[in-house]
């Protein structure tokens, strides 16, 4: 389906050529830098942005809505360890549909399905993060750490991952990172997920859907693999034999380079860029930043490649002192408000998405019966 036009949306806009990114038609680096996290959301939900009033709500609703049935972990706890981390997010997904009573309401009233689907998009949004950090702790043999209402969004995924309030810096670091990766037009994850919402299954089916697409290394996975590549390498001056030895293979990828929209560079990697540096300024450490930059220089002069997304992505995560297994998952604490927009884009005008296949198959042939084979 390279290049091709599969459907409309008035969410999000990818300029690949440009190499320009826009929510509801705004730019996201003034959103990242100037806007909250819940800001963007309401942008994506809403077609406006919020005023102060608004916005307070909406944050109101969001904490309201963070805590998640303690049954829940019951469930996962048995599983945590033995996979995964974002499989063990997928089921999480997936089980919390059995204390929404909401699911229960079809599309054949269109009106009290979209209000259903905006209550159910809240508790998903808000649970994500609560989702996400109980796994994450669950599966290194930890307490869950109960989410805080009285803070933001970023401060409270960080103070349930790290068992700590995050510093202020951090937060809105942090903060930055989720509304980068909040929507991509239609990116893996999302379409997979319109396509599940397109059958008309509720949204826990489209975001178990999107969770289990976004786990693949070359989409979200990717930024948990370069944080793997750079560690691997563990030296600045061993990154172009990395990377010579990489490309010796005609099929190796360097994770974290390439993009099937952007033909220039990714304008979220430019952010993330210009914020894996201040931070490694701040902190001292500037390890994994000097890597990065390097393997840039590398790839860039090599193979014509510019990094995507997840290439600094990862350096932030890990000057921010988190675990690389949570790197995929922190992208669907973000992506899944941009995937949630899409199913309520796509319930409100529905039509099944089911593309043709090219059949490159044998035709014709003879049924042979069992016992003649
Ligand atoms: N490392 C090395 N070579 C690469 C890379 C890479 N990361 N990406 C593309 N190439 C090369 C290919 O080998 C190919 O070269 P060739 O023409 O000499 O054979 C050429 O660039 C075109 O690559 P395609 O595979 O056709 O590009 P495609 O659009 O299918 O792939 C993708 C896009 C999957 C993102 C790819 O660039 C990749 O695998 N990148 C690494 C994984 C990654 O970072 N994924 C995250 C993407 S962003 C996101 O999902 C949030």
């Amino acid at each position: 389906m390279e290049g091709m036009i599969a459907g409309n949306t008035s969410l999000s806009k990818v300029d690949g050529l440009k190499g320009r990114l826009y929510y509801r038609g705004i730019p996201v680096e003034p959103l990242a830098e100037q806007a909250t996290f819940e800001e963007c959301c309401y942008l994506l939900w809403n077609d406006e942005l919020p005023n102060e009033r608004q916005l307070a709500t909406f944050c109101e609703e969001l904490a309201d809505l963070r805590s998640l049935p303690p049954q829940i972990w019951e469930v996962l706890a048995p599983l945590a360890g033995r996979q995964p981390l974002m499989d063990l997010v997928r089921t999480g997904v997936s089980a919390l549909s059995a204390w929404d009573t909401d699911t229960k309401i079809t599309l054949s009233d269109p009106e009290e399905h979209s209000q259903a689907n905006l209550r159910m998009s809240k508790r998903m949004l808000a649970g994500m993060a609560t989702l996400v950090a109980g796994c994450f702790r669950l599966s290194r043999g930890k307490q869950v750490v109960e989410p805080h209402e009285d803070n933001s969004h970023a401060a409270n995924f960080l103070g349930m991952v790290l068992n700590k309030a995050p510093g202020e810096y951090e937060e809105r670091i942090f903060d930055a990172a989720l509304t980068l990766h909040a929507d991509h037009g239609f990116n893996a994850s999302t379409f997979s997920g319109r396509v599940t919402a397109a059958t008309e299954a509720d949204i826990y089916g489209a975001v178990t859907s999107a969770v289990g697409t976004l786990a693949g290394r070359l989409h979200g996975g990717a930024n948990t693999a370069v944080m793997r590549m750079l560690e691997e390498i563990g030296d600045v001056d061993h990154c172009e034999a990395h990377v010579d030895k990489v490309l010796s293979d005609p099929k190796g990828r360097i994770m974290g380079f390439g993009h099937r929209v952007y033909k220039v560079e990714d304008p979220r990697a430019t952010v993330l860029r210009r914020m894996a540096k201040e931070l490694t300024d701040r902190t001292g450490n500037s390890r994994w930043f000097e890597m990065s930059r390097k393997i840039e220089d590398v790839v860039k002069a090599k193979k014509g490649l510019v990094p995507n997304v997840d290439f600094y992505s990862a350096s932030v995560y890990g000057s921010l002192g988190l675990d690389p297994e949570l790197y995929t998952p922190i992208f669907a604490v973000s992506r899944v408000s941009g995937w949630l927009a899409h199913v309520m884009e796509q319930h409100a005008d529905n039509r099944l998405i089911r593309p043709k296949a090219n059949y490159i198959g044998q035709m014709d042939r003879p049924f042979t019966a069992l016992n003649e084979r």
